[in-house]
């Protein structure tokens, strides 16, 4: 296989890390199920696996696997930019190693031992306790020095080519803020609010500044590849939207200080300027329909074509539509914290960064396997289940975050006794016994998808040597 890729090193480095997102991605679906139980029946598996270990799970897991998947893509990416291999191949393939290894040793640490006392041992050792970056601060080394590995690939394999293009400065000038960013989850203060205030840098200009510039310069590359989209038009988008996303989202991050003790005037920075993220997001939709109209959708690669439409589609509805409905501090003082959120978290996650990594494998393994056609019936079942049951999730914490919002907030005045009593109510239970049956569903799409992925273009080999009929024929 290695001898058909057109930089083998770099790309068969790109499929490993690609393999190890997709397994992750079932460790976190796994988890993501085991959780949901909790809510529907609270003692299960308590306290063998506790609801908190689990969730740690199922959102940590979702950071990595992600993040693995965009150092994939890239890898993938990035040498035909430069015309030449990666200059850190034996590097990166080490870490993805060690990387590997800590990520199974992390999850034994959160399963087995679970807790310890309030020191500075436990924050080294189990766990530095801030929310999606929960890794003890030994794993948070190792998981900074692999982002470290992956930013000298990126940037010292331009330098080697000493090529760029437009696309490249982008990623490379967005990669520092994305570095630095995560050294955030090190110290540990302790007033509360201050913890929070920094930590909110870590999480929210991630997924609403760095990662949505990533994954815009990814969509950028693949849709060149994808539909022959002419650089100048892609790059001239990219910039627009790169412009707008950080016009919109830097001040923007005033949305979560709302209420954690952050001055007043946060309420209406916040509220106006994250009002406004939705507009790069809504250019981004422009932009792909606008591509695949130009091309009359013609491509070889339908799941990564579809695939790229859902990302466009769902990071404009799960982030920009379901993040704006709660953005305001009138609504969020109603929302906030409420399965409302999660309703919003999932849809975004998944629309912005899922749908978008899955279209990058479907387009690598195309080439990966010499297929000149990418179909079948697979693919359509795995995207119908996985957006059904999302989309399902997202309606039903929707339900339930409205309830909770009514409840316990506009009526219960916001009481620890009105926080359990709207927790009791059946709009609240139905809502998560909702979200666990479309959990299942998504759960079916998640098989269906490995499987496709596992197997797409090497099952209709197998036909044709079977002498069954040929590859479906390219548009
Ligand atoms: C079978 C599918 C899934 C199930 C059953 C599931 C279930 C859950 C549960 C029970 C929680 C804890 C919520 C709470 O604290 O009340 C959660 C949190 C979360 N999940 Fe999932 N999940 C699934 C898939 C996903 C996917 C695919 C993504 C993203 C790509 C995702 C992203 C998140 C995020 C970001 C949170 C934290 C939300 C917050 O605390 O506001 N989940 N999920
Ligand atoms: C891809 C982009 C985005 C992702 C992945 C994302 C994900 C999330 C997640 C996971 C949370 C829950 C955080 C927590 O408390 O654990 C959250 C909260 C929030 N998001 Fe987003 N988001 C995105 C974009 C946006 C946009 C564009 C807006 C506004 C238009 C927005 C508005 C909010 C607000 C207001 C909250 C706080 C909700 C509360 O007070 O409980 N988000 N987001
Ligand atoms: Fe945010």
């Amino acid at each position: 296989m290695q001898q058909q890729l057109s930089f083998p090193q770099s790309q068969s480095l790109a499929l490993k890390y690609f393999a190890a997102a997709i397994v992750l991605f079932g460790v976190m679906v796994v988890a993501g199920i085991l959780a949901s139980i909790d809510y529907v029946h609270p003692q299960f598996l308590f306290p063998i696996l506790p609801f908190s270990i689990l969730k740690i799970l199922h959102i940590d897991v979702l950071v990595i696997w992600i993040l693995m998947a965009f150092m994939g893509a890239l890898f993938w990416l990035l040498p035909s930019e430069y015309g030449r291999e990666l200059v850190g191949i034996k590097l990166a393939n080490l870490m993805f190693w060690i990387f590997c290894a800590t990520v199974l040793a992390v999850a034994a640490i959160f399963v087995f031992v679970q807790t310890g006392p309030g020191n500075e041992r436990t924050l080294w050792l189990v766990n530095q306790g801030r929310k999606y970056v929960e890794e003890p601060r030994w794993a948070a080394i190792i998981v900074a020095s692999g982002v470290a590995v992956f930013v000298y690939n990126v940037v010292g394999t331009a330098i080697a080519a000493k090529r760029t293009t437009g696309v490249v400065w982008v990623i490379i000038l967005n990669l520092t803020p994305l570095f630095f960013l995560y050294l955030i989850a090190f110290p540990a203060p302790t007033n509360i609010s201050v913890d929070q205030f920094w930590w909110w840098w870590l999480v929210h200009f991630w997924v609403e500044a760095t990662w949505e510039v990533m994954i815009g310069s990814i969509v950028a590359l693949v849709l060149m590849r994808l539909m022959g989209t002419s650089r100048s038009i892609v790059e001239t988008w990219l910039y627009i939207e790169v412009a707008l996303v950080l016009a919109t989202g830097v001040l923007g991050i005033g949305h979560h200080y709302f209420w954690m003790g952050a001055p007043a005037y946060w309420l209406g920075i916040g509220g106006f300027f994250s009002a406004l993220e939705p507009l790069p997001l809504l250019g981004m939709v422009v932009h792909a329909v606008y591509d695949a109209g130009e091309h009359h959708m013609k491509m070889t690669n339908e799941p990564a074509f579809y695939w790229m439409m859902a990302e466009a589609f769902g990071n404009f509805i799960g982030a920009g539509v379901w993040g704006f409905m709660i953005t305001l501090p009138q609504i969020n003082l109603f929302a906030h914290g409420t399965q409302w959120t999660a309703s919003h978290g999932h849809l975004a996650f998944w629309g912005a960064y899922g749908c978008g990594v899955i279209s990058v494998i479907y387009l690598a393994l195309q080439s990966s396997r010499r297929a000149p056609y990418f179909g079948g019936a697979a693919w359509k079942w795995a995207f119908a289940l996985l957006n059904g049951g999302m989309i399902g999730m997202g309606g039903a914490l929707m339900l339930a975050g409205m309830a909770q919002a009514f409840y316990e907030r506009a009526i219960g005045g916001s009481t620890f006794n009105a926080f359990v009593s709207a927790s009791s109510s059946p709009w609240f239970l139905e809502g998560m016994g909702m979200r666990l049956i479309f959990g299942i569903v998504f759960t079916a799409g998640y098989l269906i998808l490995a499987y496709d992925l596992l197997t797409i273009g090497r099952r209709v080999a197998v036909a044709t040597h079977a002498g069954g009929p040929a590859r479906a024929p390219a548009e």
